[in-house]
């Protein structure tokens, strides 16, 4: 295909699961307010359908007269979970249904010519295509750095011998991972490096991935210089021209604050793929500033009875207060709800709220917050990041196991509870972050926020890291 010599044309495309396709709505906002990008949103149709029912999007980007939102199919039913043990039958399908359909879409064209793919890291196809079509491509891996600088050194840890893991110790140190020697231990690698098969599906995805990123005319990040200055220049070895731009729901926010003359709303809408349950907000409202404990999994990690039962009980013993999201379908099987006991019920009445997904941002920034017991997937991480709220960190897949180590190791942030599930360990690092160690915490959680939102005012790293990027898809028209 040939470079236009017309406006510059930006086609998003996220990998289709609720953190990228939010981080990457906020990117395609802050894109739309430089009036000469034309900018092309593409969601699969099943999340596009959810996103339609559960939010304002369409009126808040219709304010934009350059932007459209085109959709593909992601191959499955709509009906299928696309989440716990069948969430890999979404990466099938986008292989051998959604690949040759976005190859045709480029190739036939969606109104003006593109001059620009920006897609999610993940999606290692759109590489690929974009090669075939001769349109430049920028990956945007929405995952923390940390969790994506192990990914690429699995090489070097295969090289040296330390994966797959010999023997059973999970505290083993790691001392391949630049960088990160001597704080990293084998539990805190993405949970892949546990099965110690790289042929297993997601292994081989990440490799692949970290083949082709650094191949890529750039590199987007969802984070601060001033929060991961010594991953981004180990990183920038491999990939030298990186754009680390967030915590883009801040900076979006900024911006549209700063606007002479706001397109809409001065506040970016929601991108939930469920129904906001807006009711804990009135709640939160009636509870005394930093009572509340925050719990949420986030969109992808599942639970069972038993250990929805252990952070009940941990809960209800820590004596705080609590709002817990339960996502639908994130709890399979049985019917453990009808035995719940009464006391727990009688507490949860009297000190707890329950929702089924919850306006998160707004939730953390809520005076009545003090503590998130989270899964450290991270988006979550950096809006509590942002809010100046410590954690207690419960991972569950990928990213995750490294992210909760450097909040508590590096960032200072709150505890890590990975690996464990029991109700006397959750009570006692409720308590703690809470209050007996929360001012330990709360030194690095407020000079951390400061750091975060100086990057995002004018002037700041992310700031001009987003003008350098708008600069960057300007030259690419040519
Ligand atoms: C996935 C991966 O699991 C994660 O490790 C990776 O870093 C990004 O993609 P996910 O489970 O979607 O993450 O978690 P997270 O990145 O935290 O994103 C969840 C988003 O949903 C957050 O932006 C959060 O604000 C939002 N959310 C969550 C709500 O709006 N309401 C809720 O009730 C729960």
């Amino acid at each position: 295909m040939e470079q236009s010599s017309a406006s510059p044309h930006v086609l998003i495309f996220p990998l289709p699961i609720q953190g990228p396709i939010k981080c990457m709505l906020k990117l395609a906002e802050l894109l739309c307010l430089a009036p000469d990008l034309h900018v092309t949103f593409l969601n699969t149709d099943h999340n596009h359908r959810r996103l339609l029912l559960y939010t304002d999007i369409q009126s808040r980007f219709a304010t934009y007269p350059q932007f459209r939102f085109e959709t593909i199919s992601d191959g499955l039913p709509e009906d299928h979970p696309r989440s716990g043990d069948r969430f890999m039958d979404l990466f099938d399908s986008l292989e051998t249904v959604t690949k040759p359909l976005f190859k045709e879409m480029l190739s036939s064209g969606i109104g003006r010519p593109v001059t620009c793919i920006i897609a999610d890291g993940v999606l290692n196809f759109s590489f690929e295509i974009a090669e075939e079509v001769g349109i430049p491509l920028m990956y945007f891996d929405t995952i923390s750095p940390c969790g994506l600088w192990t990914y690429f050194c699995v090489p070097k840890l295969i090289d040296a011998g330390e994966l797959p893991f010999e023997g059973d110790d999970l505290d083993a140190p790691i001392k391949s991972v630049p960088g990160m020697e001597g704080f990293l231990r084998r539990r805190d690698l993405p949970d892949f490096c546990r099965i110690g098969d790289l042929n297993d599906p997601v292994a081989k995805i990440i490799v692949k991935e970290v083949q082709l990123v650094p191949r890529a005319r750039g590199l987007i990040l969802n984070t601060f210089e001033e929060v991961d200055e010594p991953v981004l220049s180990h990183m920038r070895s491999l990939c030298p021209n990186l754009y680390p731009i967030g915590p883009l729901h801040t900076h979006l926010k900024m911006k549209l604050a700063t606007e002479p003359t706001p397109p809409g709303p001065q506040q970016a809408s929601s991108s939930s793929l469920w129904q906001e349950d807006r009711s804990c907000l009135k709640w939160l409202d009636a509870q005394p500033p930093k009572s509340v404990i925050y719990v949420s999994i986030g969109s992808l990690a599942m639970m069972t009875s038993d250990q929805v039962m252990e952070f009940w009980y941990g809960l209800v013993n820590s004596g705080h207060r609590f709002l817990w999201v339960r996502r639908p379908n994130s709890i399979p099987g049985g019917d453990w709800e009808g035995q719940i006991p009464k006391e727990v019920l009688e507490a949860t009445a009297k000190r707890g709220w329950l929702v089924s997904w919850a306006p998160q941002e707004e939730v953390l920034a809520h005076p009545a917050i003090g503590g998130f017991l989270t899964h450290s997937g991270w988006n979550s991480t950096l809006e509590s990041m942002v809010e100046g709220v410590p954690m207690v960190c419960w991972p569950y897949f990928v990213d995750q196991q490294v992210n909760s180590r450097f909040v508590s190791e590096v960032w200072k942030l709150g505890i890590d509870m990975k690996d464990t599930c029991d109700r006397v360990v959750i009570e006692k690092m409720i308590k703690d972050v809470m209050g007996l160690r929360r001012d330990e915490f709360v030194v690095s959680a407020d000079r951390i926020a400061k750091l975060a939102r100086e990057s995002v005012s004018e002037g700041g790293s992310s700031s001009c890291n987003l003008e350098r990027l708008i600069e960057d898809i300007r030259l690419m028209k040519m």
